[in-house]
């Protein structure tokens, strides 16, 4: 909607200046086709008037067709800083999550059926600090039931993870995803290797 805003107010001084010049030229021109005389004088006085008029008019047109461009690259501009702000906003457990759990345990962490077991409304998830930094730092394996699935699978060890990527992952993975349950620190991580 601005953009046509300022595009109006660049074409009306636009529109006038072009009237105004045609005005200005047009008898002259008239005059001096009727004369057939070349007077130098008053040719370079024209030209020099209409390069003047000319670049008040560039000057004139061209900052509001600027501020039209300006305000919708803006536009993508804001939507970038917000995608920005979003990424910085972003809990530190998510980008870990992605990074190192993903794969298995699915963006919506809801798992694999038979294959990788859900850790979204997961009880070992909201549940024992203790046994839940138990297993991402040593790894699980066994036959094990989550909401009615069997999963005999192996999980690897996450022990070369530092302490405080391990306690973000899990809070993170503890704060939403249907669980809730306190949040542990990386102290707690460190206490248990
Ligand atoms: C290579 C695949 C894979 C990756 C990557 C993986 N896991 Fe697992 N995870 C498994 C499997 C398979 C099991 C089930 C092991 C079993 O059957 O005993 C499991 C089980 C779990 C459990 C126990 C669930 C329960 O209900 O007992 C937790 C908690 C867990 N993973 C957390 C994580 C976290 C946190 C990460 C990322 C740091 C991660 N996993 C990365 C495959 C993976």
């Amino acid at each position: 909607m601005e953009r046509f805003f300022f595009l109006a107010l660049g074409l009306v001084p636009g529109v006038s200046l072009v009237i105004y010049l045609f005005y200005k030229m047009a008898p002259g021109l008239m005059i001096r086709e009727s004369r057939k005389q070349f007077d130098m004088e008053e040719t370079l006085q024209q030209l020099q008037n209409s390069i003047f008029l000319m670049i008040v008019f560039v000057a004139l047109i061209s900052f509001p067709l600027l501020m039209s461009c300006g305000l919708s690259g803006n536009k993508n501009e804001s939507n970038k800083s917000l995608k920005t702000v979003e990424l910085i906003d972003k809990h530190p457990g998510e980008i870990m999550y992605k990074r190192h759990c993903l794969a298995c345990h699915q963006r919506d962490a809801s798992g694999i059926p038979g294959m990788y077991p859900p850790l979204a409304n997961n009880k070992v998830i909201s549940g024992d600090k203790v046994e839940l930094i138990g297993i991402v730092l040593n790894g699980m394996s066994g036959e094990i039931e989550v909401n009615g699935e069997v999963y005999n699978g192996i999980m690897a060890s996450y022990r070369n993870l530092p302490d405080k990527e391990i306690a973000d992952v899990l809070n993170y993975l503890r704060s939403g995803f249907g669980n809730s349950a306190d949040s542990v620190t990386p102290e707690d991580v460190k206490g248990l290797r």
